[in-house]
């Protein structure tokens, strides 16, 4: 497996993946909202390949949380990929990456996502607090912090 900064050239194939998935198709991310949230973004896209196809892409943001530190916003692996290592993969690439930006990384989850809760939780990530109704009524976020050793 190998991890790769992201182009536009990937945004189709990402916002195909997004789209797929719970977290973001409950918010109504469908396809098109998705390349455009992609296209937009300040943040930084990482690819995840295996025989150079894409299997995940964590996105990131060196200040992102202002003085606080970085703010890691999306983070997917593909369904058949999941649970081999991809994910923690890229968090390791993106600590990596975000420890000149601070010592604090962040990133919420809804808190009804139960992998990727346990996923963070597995990581380091503590949960700070729950965000009711953060994006839309009825679905509340825990925000996450882990502090870069
Ligand atoms: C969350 C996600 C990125 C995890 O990716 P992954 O490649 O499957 O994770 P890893 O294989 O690196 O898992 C590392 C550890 O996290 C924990 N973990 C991961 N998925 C888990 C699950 N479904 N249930 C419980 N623990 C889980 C385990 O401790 C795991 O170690 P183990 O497999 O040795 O037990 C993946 O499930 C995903 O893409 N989910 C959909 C998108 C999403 O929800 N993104 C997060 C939005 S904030």
């Amino acid at each position: 497996m190998k991890i790769r900064k992201g182009n536009r050239k990937d945004i189709p194939v990402l916002a195909k993946l997004i789209a797929s998935l719970e977290p973001w198709a409950a918010y109504g991310v469908n396809y098109e909202r998705a390349k455009y949230i992609l296209t937009n973004m300040r943040d930084q896209i990482y690819v995840a390949e295996q025989e150079g196809k894409m299997v995940g892409f964590i996105t990131l943001r060196g200040y992102g949380m202002g003085e606080f530190g970085a703010y890691i916003r999306m983070l997917a692996v593909k369904e058949a990929y999941k649970r081999q290592g991809i994910g923690k993969a890229l968090m390791n690439y993106a600590c990596k990456v975000l420890k000149p930006y601070g010592r604090n990384v962040f990133c919420v989850c809804n808190v009804k996502n139960q992998a990727a809760c346990a996923f963070v939780e597995s990581y380091g990530f503590l949960r700070v607090g729950i965000m009711e109704d953060l994006y839309q009524k009825g679905y509340d976020e825990a925000l996450y912090r882990k502090t870069i050793p």
